[in-house]
């Protein structure tokens, strides 16, 4: 078994829709769809282990929290444990005013009857009954010609349309879907869903939903675009229907071909949260909704916790999300590479609080959706200067000046390299303070005494090397200029700055000095402390064991 040097042999290329004047390539998104979720009855029905009551309740609560207004529940003639399920919903009164629950049945008398004793009490529901109309189904599945496949539509929309007379203090709304629509000949997809309009006799103020199911996604998004605009021509009563989209993932393209649905003038969207659901997955509505607010359209959903609801959708399904899945995704909002680290320190620091959005490589304000701006930036063998410098200054309020920044990542990069693992912030701050902080040999600074009169600065330094305490005396114009005159060995500064770290009592200094012994590699030492010229005097030491023992391994 192996593929086929001639897959034409085997499979064919799905033909393109005669639609000239298609309009859908020049619309944008502009109204936010109905969102119905199907994670109750599609994401449910496609679980290793489908979820038990309590999990389904929590699910349904999530939901509701989140803003979906139409929940598809369950498929209750089907299962005992959904049909439990929605009388709990109805009987315990957990459906808001503002939602409506939906439920799934087969177009057959007793399981139509079934569902609808499910339903007793519900001020509101959506009752959608499906029937398979593609060719293939009708001569492999059900061996029925297409008057067939009508009349058990049309039947199912009477037997429908009849109970729920008989049950009015529920206010309907009915929904049919031509299942495996996307491989349904369109003019026949207009007629059944003609012949069931004109069993339920929709009107404006009561309409009735069309859900026109890519049950198997086999086209390019662009074909199911096309068959949405040809189909919402082609229908009749269109100001009493609204064209609901139901996209499955099989090419991977479930996202896509809803939006570009919607371009083609759907008004609804059946999907899952985090595209859960049979094989590869529903439509993700997450996605969707978050790829309309990064348009600048709220899309009446609110995923400002988005980690809490993918907890709840993780507990629920016994399914993992994808560290790469969009929005979500524990590594969406993260840049391990050093380029893209620069940059969006770089964008963080130059964007505008009330501003339009412009940070580089990240589409979303991570904050929006409740993500912290610490998990942007890890630090890898590939990451560079911009991580290291945005952490340390995130985590500690240490900002390395730029030269020290290329320094530094080199010191981190050998440590990533010999570990082979990525470095949190923790760990990088362990690491400057072992490579600077405690470079302490050969010359260790114990103590200090400054005098300064007139201009002039007089520093008395006691210093431990090699167990034996030394006493230096310089006198300089300032503090660090009677150090250096000080020193036993002559050292060129080539840089020096300063910051506070923290404000107020707990304020400290840090400061950093590049220098040159003996016309040797420039190398940086930092120093930190309460006292300003305490952290210089450890910055200056700091540099001067780095570049001293620098030397003597080059020496050696
Ligand atoms: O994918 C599908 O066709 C369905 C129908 C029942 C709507 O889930
Ligand atoms: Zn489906």
């Amino acid at each position: 078994m192996s593929m086929l040097k001639d897959p034409s042999s085997k499979y064919r290329a799905f033909p393109a829709i005669d639609l000239p004047d298609r309009t859908w390539p020049s619309k944008s998104i502009s109204e936010v769809p109905i969102w119905c979720s199907s994670d109750l009855r599609d994401g449910n029905q496609s679980l290793i282990e489908p979820m038990d009551a309590a999990k389904k309740l929590r699910f349904f609560k999530t939901l509701v929290q989140v803003g979906v207004k139409q929940i598809e529940v369950g498929f209750p003639s089907a299962s005992q444990t959904d049909f439990d399920f929605v009388r709990t919903l109805i009987e315990d009164g957990h459906i808001p005013d503002d939602t409506t629950i939906q439920v799934l049945t087969q177009a057959r008398e007793d399981l139509i009857s079934r569902t609808f004793e499910s339903l007793v009490g519900a001020k509101k529901a959506i009752v959608h009954v499906y029937n398979a109309t593609a060719p293939s189904f009708r001569r492999i599945v059900f061996n029925q010609d297409k008057a067939g496949v009508v009349a058990i539509a049309v039947n199912a929309a009477r037997i429908i349309k009849h109970l729920a007379e008989q049950q009015p203090q529920t206010r309907w709304t009915f929904q049919y879907s031509p299942e495996i629509f996307t491989s349904t000949e369109l003019p026949f997809a207009v007629e059944v869903c003609d012949a069931v309009l004109d069993v339920w006799q929709p009107t404006p103020d009561n309409k009735v939903i069309l859900n026109l199911p890519a049950t198997v996604e086999v086209a390019t998004p662009n074909v199911y675009a096309d068959q949405i605009e040809w189909f919402g021509r082609h229908i009749g009563r269109r100001d009493s229907v609204l064209i609901s989209l139901h996209t499955h993932n099989d090419r991977g393209t479930g996202v896509a071909a809803s939006e570009l649905g919607l371009m083609a003038g759907a008004d609804r969207v059946e999907g899952c949260l985090f595209g859960n659901g049979e094989r590869t997955g529903n439509v993700d509505l997450v996605n969707l909704a978050l790829n309309l607010y990064t348009q600048g359209i709220h899309p009446g959903l609110d995923f400002s916790d988005i980690d809490n609801v993918r907890k709840v959708v993780e507990e629920c399904n016994q399914l993992p999300v994808h560290p790469r899945h969009p929005y979500v995704g524990d590594l969406v909002h993260t840049a391990f590479s050093g380029s893209h680290q620069d940059a969006i320190r770089k964008g963080f620091s130059q964007q505008d609080p009330n501003g339009i959005w412009e940070v580089p490589y990240l589409p979303i304000d991570p904050a929006d959706i409740g993500r912290s701006y610490e998990a942007v930036i890890r630090v890898n063998s590939q990451s560079g200067k911009g991580g290291i410098t945005y952490l340390l200054e995130q985590e500690y309020g240490i900002c390395l000046p730029r030269r020290m920044q290329i320094e530094f990542s080199q010191v981190v990069q050998k440590e990533t390299d010999r570990l082979g693992l990525e470095m949190s912030a923790a760990q990088i701050h362990q690491l400057l303070d072992r490579e600077y902080l405690q470079a302490t040999a050969p010359y260790a600074l114990k103590g200090h005494r400054l005098q300064e009169e007139n201009g002039t600065s007089a520093v008395d330094v006691e210093v431990v090397s090699e167990g034996e305490s030394q006493h230096w005396r310089g006198i300089g114009k300032g503090p660090l200029e009677a150090l250096v005159a000080g020193l036993p060995v002559t050292v060129e500064i080539m840089d020096y700055s300063e910051h506070a770290i923290g404000a107020g009592t707990y304020a400290k200094a840090a400061a950093y000095i590049e220098l040159r012994v003996g016309g040797g590699r420039a190398l940086y030492g930092v120093g930190i402390d309460e006292n300003l010229t305490t952290a210089s005097f450890r910055a200056l030491f700091s540099a001067l064991n780095r570049a001293l023992a620098q030397a003597e391994a080059q020496a050696a």
